[in-house]
């Protein structure tokens, strides 16, 4: 049914790679600070890899202000980068608008939130996604194979008959109907990647997991990329093939997420899981594991804590996670599992597997 060109791309195959991604917001500065050499930054994201592959999900969790949108951002070239490399088929890319910007487009589509946002109120959903189709140069010759392509894109996002939904307007949708429109509208630059910032988070309860199954189809069926990005790790587990989970700007733990969710290491992924499954629950919590990691503030990003980012309020944090970045390190049996954490170091490692 699709008539993506490369769908039958090896599955796996790398798409998109961060490597070492960093980027800081200057901090505008007070006028006391003109004549100093101060340069507050907000440390947003530093220094995070990430690979998204053919055919598979990769789940980014954390809470609120981690990082999480500003990586999806980097990736789609929304905004520039402060370090590190990004990657589109192992070719460096820095890409800065114009005819690049819409090429690289082509291949790597953002999907927001809030669909009724991402939608201008006063067109219909055929301008929308005959403008998508368009722009992207996938509306064919004639008006019958635009006709044919918005057909099958309502099709593929399971908006049937394409008909009774072409001539409506995003107020006549339900919240979930608008977001399938949104993601229809990506696809209609036959891409090979989605960054999926928070899809269902504005949608009702009940229509979640329908939105959520029609991405895993669409990974199956287009051999489409996607990062998730969510708050919730219990459906990171249910969606995604793999799940790294950030902290204050750095990835700290990943693997398959049947490992991660199952088996955490790191304390902070155990503290979202106790919490699950709204993360933001964390702040000023009182009960549980919550409770043990401290007041439950994310830290500032300014000054972010040295050593470890999450010792302020890790139930476990020793001396050294004060002072010493931690490095990722293997855990268990698991392939590809891993924490940036020092409980796994060395001689402690058997006393915390337990
Ligand atoms: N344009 C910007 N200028 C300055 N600071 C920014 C900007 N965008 C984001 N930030 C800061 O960077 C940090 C990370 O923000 P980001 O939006 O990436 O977090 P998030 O994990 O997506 O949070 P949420 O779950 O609330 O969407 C936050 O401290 C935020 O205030
Ligand atoms: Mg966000």
């Amino acid at each position: 049914m699709t008539s993506i060109p490369d769908a039958k791309a090896p599955a796996d195959e790398v798409v998109l790679e961060a490597i070492g991604l960093t980027k800081h917001f200057p901090v505008r500065r007070k006028l006391r600070d003109l004549f100093s050499n101060r340069k507050d930054a907000v440390h947003a994201v530093d220094d995070v890899n990430l690979t998204l592959r053919r055919g598979r999900v990769v789940a980014l969790v954390g809470e609120s202000g981690s990082g999480k949108s500003t990586i999806a951002r980097l990736l789609a070239q929304l905004y520039p980068r402060t370090g590190g490399d990004i990657q589109l088929h192992g070719e460096s890319t820095r890409v800065k608008g114009g005819a690049a910007f819409r090429r690289y487009c082509s291949r790597v589509q953002m999907i927001f939130q809030d669909p009724f946002a991402s939608l201008n109120p006063t067109h219909t959903i055929r301008y929308h996604l005959t403008r998508s189709l368009k722009i992207h140069d996938n509306a064919g010759k004639s008006a019958a194979d635009l006709d044919r392509a918005l057909h099958e894109l309502l099709q593929q996002v399971q908006l049937t008959p394409p008909e009774r939904y072409l001539d409506k307007f995003p107020h006549e949708l339900s919240g979930g109907q608008r977001q399938r429109v949104a993601i229809a509208r990506a696809l209609g630059a036959h891409p090979e990647a989605l960054l999926a910032d928070e899809p269902v988070s504005m949608l009702d309860v009940s229509i979640r997991l329908g939105v959520l199954n029609l991405l895993r189809d669409l990974r199956d069926r287009l051999n489409l990329a996607i990062l998730y990005i969510t708050h919730d790790i219990a459906s990171a587990r249910y969606f995604a093939d793999e799940t790294m989970v950030m902290y204050a700007g750095r990835m700290v733990e990943g693997g398959d997420s049947e490992t991660v969710t199952q088996s955490p290491a790191h304390p902070y992924t155990k503290l979202l899981i106790s919490s699950a499954p709204d993360p933001d629950r964390l702040a000023g919590g009182s009960d549980g594991a919550a409770g043990d990691a401290g007041n439950g503030e994310p830290p500032s990003l300014i000054h972010p804590p040295s050593g470890c980012r999450f010792h302020p309020r890790c139930p476990a944090a020793m001396d050294r996670c004060r002072t010493d970045l931690p490095v990722p390190l293997q855990i268990g049996d698991a392939p590809g599992h891993w924490a940036a954490c020092w409980l796994y170091d060395g001689n402690e490692k058997a006393e915390v597997a337990k």
